[in-house]
């Protein structure tokens, strides 16, 4: 009978929480022949914002000479063909997601040895006050722990409530209280791409 019970809670947790089915894409961008250097973009997401944010960064670091790999960071298989890392990942109730903070401890030595930045999607940044990114920069503590990056972007993501599972869609209305909408500043994402392999 506990079993049934714990399949049960198990089986309505699966359920009632995350989002919809996301296909997460694997790209490359960039010319092969010319290129400076190859370059990994890697992301995790739950509702899909996240993604077309690391395809924006990725084709922009593509335009500066550079390939560019997209792909989710389950994907991943080896990280010496890339000169710099770049992870990215959405924000839940004040944390990156579990799948990236795994990635980064797992390729932690990997890493340290390669330029890597953080980027994150939050909604918190909906509205860019100096308080908001006061406090979402404190939402890569738990990565910059484990590897210092080179650069950090912050940026809005999107709310759509009908993309979200019953818990998910209780805890960002009641708990987060996330307004619906795009915030997704491309500019702002395309700027911070162009200027990140300056360094
Ligand atoms: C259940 C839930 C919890 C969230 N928690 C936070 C949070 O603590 N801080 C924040 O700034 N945004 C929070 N958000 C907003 C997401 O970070 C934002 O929607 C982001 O764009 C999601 O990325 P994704 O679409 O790639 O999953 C939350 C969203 C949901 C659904």
């Amino acid at each position: 009978m506990k079993v049934i019970t714990a399949i049960f809670i198990m089986s309505i947790s699966l359920y009632a929480c995350g989002s919809r089915h996301i296909p997460m894409p694997t790209k490359t961008y960039g010319d092969e022949v010319s290129c400076k250097g190859r370059v990994l973009v890697t992301y995790a997401t739950r509702a899909g914002s996240t993604i077309d944010i690391a395809d924006s960064i990725s084709f922009c670091v593509s335009q500066q000479g550079y390939v560019v790999d997209l792909m989710h960071v389950s994907s991943v298989e080896n990280l010496s063909d890339y000169s710099t890392i770049v992870i990215g990942s959405a924000i839940r109730m004040g944390n990156v997601t579990p799948e990236v903070k795994r990635f980064v401890q797992t390729n932690k030595e990997a890493l340290q040895d390669k330029p890597t930045a953080y980027f994150i999607a939050c909604l918190t940044l909906h509205e860019d006050t100096p308080e908001n990114r006061a406090k979402v920069k404190d939402y890569l503590i738990p990565l910059r722990e484990i590897v210092t990056p080179f650069a950090e972007g912050y940026f809005a993501g999107k709310m759509d409530y009908a993309k979200l599972k019953p818990f998910s869609r209780f805890a960002a209305k009641r708990m987060v209280k996330a307004p619906e909408g795009d915030f997704r500043d491309w500019e702002d994402i395309r700027r911070w791409s162009t200027t990140l392999l300056t360094h």
